[in-house]
């Protein structure tokens, strides 16, 4: 069960051009993200990775992204107006159990779940949401920070996915985090 979920203000913090030189969007997306993907950015915040995975998927893709916070979206799109990537943002408020993308079932490529897994109140049924959108051989990358989330705790979040069919693959360095794909 999560026990909390990061307030909306956190969302500037989050934003920090300092930001960049441990969470490099480019480089930690990049190799998972073609022009014309269709990509999932969940518990998208402010859109700190959303703008790039825009700029990455290119005019002829997608990217749905979706938050608890209507404060969070709220920026992201401002944001995206203003960078000039909104034509391919597509964001949503979800309800605390349920992500509110059904209707994407079998066609997303790649999903981000940066720093999210453990504010959700269940990760089997998280991931179960996620299972069903991503196309086969599709990919999530799923990030937790390290100081909320241990070891054993993040064993339990890839345990959780395989339960519902996804596959812990590789796990990509990422600074002050614990990080694997899981496929589909
Ligand atoms: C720690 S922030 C991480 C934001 C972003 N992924 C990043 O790395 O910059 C977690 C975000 O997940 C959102 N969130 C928490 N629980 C959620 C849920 N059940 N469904 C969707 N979003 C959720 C929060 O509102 C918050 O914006």
């Amino acid at each position: 069960m999560a026990e909390h979920v990061c307030p909306w203000w956190i969302g500037y913090l989050l934003l920090s051009p300092l930001r960049k030189l441990v969470h490099s969007p480019q480089r930690i997306l990049s190799p998972h993200i073609e022009p014309g993907s269709i990509a999932l950015d969940v518990g998208c915040a402010m859109g700190y990775f959303s703008l790039d995975m825009a700029r990455m998927v290119g005019p002829e893709g997608k990217v749905v992204c979706v938050d608890l916070q209507e404060k969070m979206i709220e920026v992201l799109v401002r944001r995206a107006t203003k960078a000039g990537v909104i034509d391919r943002i597509e964001h949503r408020v979800c309800g605390k159990n349920g992500l509110g993308i059904d209707d994407l079932g079998g066609k997303v490529d790649f999903a981000l779940a940066f720093a999210l897994v453990h504010e959700v109140p269940d990760a089997e049924d998280f991931f179960r949401q996620i299972h069903a959108v991503l196309r086969p051989g599709g990919t999530c990358l799923v990030a937790e920070p390290k100081g909320h989330v241990s070891e054993d705790r993040f064993k339990e979040t890839l345990a959780a996915a395989k339960n519902v069919g996804l596959e812990p693959g590789e796990t990509p360095k990422i600074a002050r985090s614990r990080a694997a794909l899981i496929h589909k």
